[in-house]
C-alpha cells in the first residue's frame, strides 16, 4: 500500500514511516523539508497521487493559541481536500487522549478542531488518541514553571514510548477505518508530579517538582482522570523504566 505520512520526519512520524517500510508498505515521509506543506498546499498533490491511507501525526510549529488553531484548521481542511480528489480511502490522524475533556487549552482547542473537521468530512477514518509521550516528560516540565519550580497538579498520569505509539498508529492505519475514536495508552499507572519528578532526576535536572492540585495542565483545569484512557485502550509495552535504559531517554532535549 502507498501510504502517506503527514509530519513523517517528526518524532512519530519517523519511526512509523520505518515501521510501515519494515512492513513491506511504501511509505512517504511528507512535510515542509521533503517539499509537502499542509498548509499552503505546496507538493500535496504530487504526493497523494495513488496513496491508500494518509496519516497526519504533524503538530503546529507554534504552540500559541491562536497558531495551533489556524494550523490545524487550514492543514487538516487542505489535507482532506486532496484526500477526497486523489480518492484516498482511510484517513488517520494523531490525537491526544483526553482532548475533549480539555477545552480551556489553546492547544487542544487545535485538536478538537481538527478531530470535528476529520469527522465532518467525506474521508473514511480512524481519530487514534494517545497518552503523552515519555519524550514529551522534560518538556512539561518546562511548560509546568512558576517561580523557579515545576508545579503540577498529582492526578492520574498513563503515559507511553513514542516508539508504541508509532507501533499503535501503524496497526491502525494497515486496518479498515474504525470511524470513530480508538486509544493507546501505557501500560503503568502514575501520578503526574510523581513521574515528571522521578524524569528530572533520570536527567539529573535539580528542578523541584511541586504537587500543585490547582495548577492547569497545558492551560487547562484537570480533574483525577482528564488524561487516563478508558478501559478499552490499548496498551503499549514499554514500561518506564526500560524505557529510561533507551537512547531516546538520554537525549538532553527528550
Ligand atoms: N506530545 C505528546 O505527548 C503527544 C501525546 C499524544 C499525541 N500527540 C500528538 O502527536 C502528534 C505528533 O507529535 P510529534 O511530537 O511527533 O511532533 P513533532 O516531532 O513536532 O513533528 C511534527 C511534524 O509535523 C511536520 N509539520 C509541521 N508543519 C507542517 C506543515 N505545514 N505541513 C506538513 N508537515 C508539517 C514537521 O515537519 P518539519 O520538521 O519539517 O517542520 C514534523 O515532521 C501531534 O499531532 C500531537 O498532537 C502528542
Amino acid at each position: 500500500m502507498k501510504i502517506v505520512v503527514i509530519g513523517g520526519t517528526g518524532r512519530i512520524g519517523s519511526k512509523l514511516v520505518n515501521k510501515l517500510r519494515e512492513h513491506g508498505h511504501e511509505a512517504i515521509a511528507a512535510a515542509p523539508n521533503t517539499g509537502v506543506n499542509t498548509v499552503t498546499g505546496e507538493g500535496l498533490a504530487e504526493a497523494l497521487k495513488g496513496a491508500s491511507v494518509v496519516i497526519d501525526v504533524s503538530d503546529s510549529p507554534s504552540w500559541d493559541d491562536a497558531a495551533v488553531l489556524k494550523f490545524y484548521e487550514t492543514s487538516t481542511r487542505n489535507l482532506l481536500a486532496h484526500e477526497a480528489r486523489a480518492g484516498v480511502g482511510h484517513h488517520v490522524a494523531l490525537s491526544v487522549v483526553g482532548t475533549d475533556r480539555l477545552s480551556e487549552s489553546g492547544y487542544f482547542r487545535g485538536k478538537i478542531a481538527q478531530e470535528k473537521l476529520i469527522r465532518e468530512s467525506s474521508i473514511p477514518y480512524s481519530i487514534v488518541r494517545a497518552t503523552q509521550f515519555f519524550e514529551f516528560l522534560k518538556g512539561l516540565a518546562d511548560l509546568s514553571m512558576v517561580g523557579g519550580k515545576v508545579h503540577l497538579p498529582p492526578v492520574l498520569f498513563q503515559p507511553m514510548a513514542a516508539d508504541d505509539v508509532a507501533s499503535g498508529v501503524a496497526r491502525v492505519a494497515v486496518g479498515a477505518p474504525a470511524n470513530g475514536i480508538l486509544e493507546i495508552g501505557g501500560p503503568e499507572q502514575f501520578r503526574l508530579d510523581d513521574l515528571v519528578r522521578r524524569r528530572l532526576a533520570s536527567l539529573h535536572d535539580p528542578r523541584e517538582v511541586i504537587a500543585d492540585p490547582n495548577a492547569p495542565y497545558s492551560g487547562a483545569t484537570i480533574s483525577e482522570k482528564t488524561l487516563v484512557p478508558g478501559s478499552n485502550a490499548r496498551l503499549g509495552v514499554t514500561t518506564f523504566e526500560t524505557w529510561l535504559t533507551q537512547p531516546a531517554a538520554q537525549r538532553p532535549a527528550a
